[in-house]
């Protein structure tokens, strides 16, 4: 199993508007499941309290979100990084450097 944990402990809907657009990317490009060291494994999207991101989280209008196992962080992500993340990090094993956090 693969998860993405989202932070959803902003004050607005972003974390939650983040994780749907997650889910709604893995669907469209065929990605609900992915190879992790040879294995198969299936994609999950979880929304989660704090990240300990806040930095690039609960201060700009976007959400932090965490992949494991790749332990990979991104923060001040919107729901339209959501394409970008899927196809980059999930699809291709890119990551996406632009939505590092600092
Ligand atoms: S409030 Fe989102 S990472 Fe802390």
């Amino acid at each position: 199993m693969a998860r993405l944990f989202v932070c959803a402990a902003q004050k607005d809907e972003v974390g939650r508007e983040v994780a749907k657009a997650l889910k709604g990317e893995l669907k469209k490009q065929g990605l609900k499941t992915v190879l992790v060291g040879g294995e198969k494994r299936k994609v999950r999207v979880q929304t989660c309290n704090c990240l300990d991101l806040c930095k690039s989280c609960k201060k700009g209008p976007g959400a932090a979100l965490i992949v494991y196992p790749d332990g990979v962080a991104y923060g001040n992500v919107r729901p339209r990084d959501a394409a970008e993340i899927v196809h980059e990090h999930l699809g291709e094993g890119r990551v996406v450097e632009r939505l590092r956090p600092d």
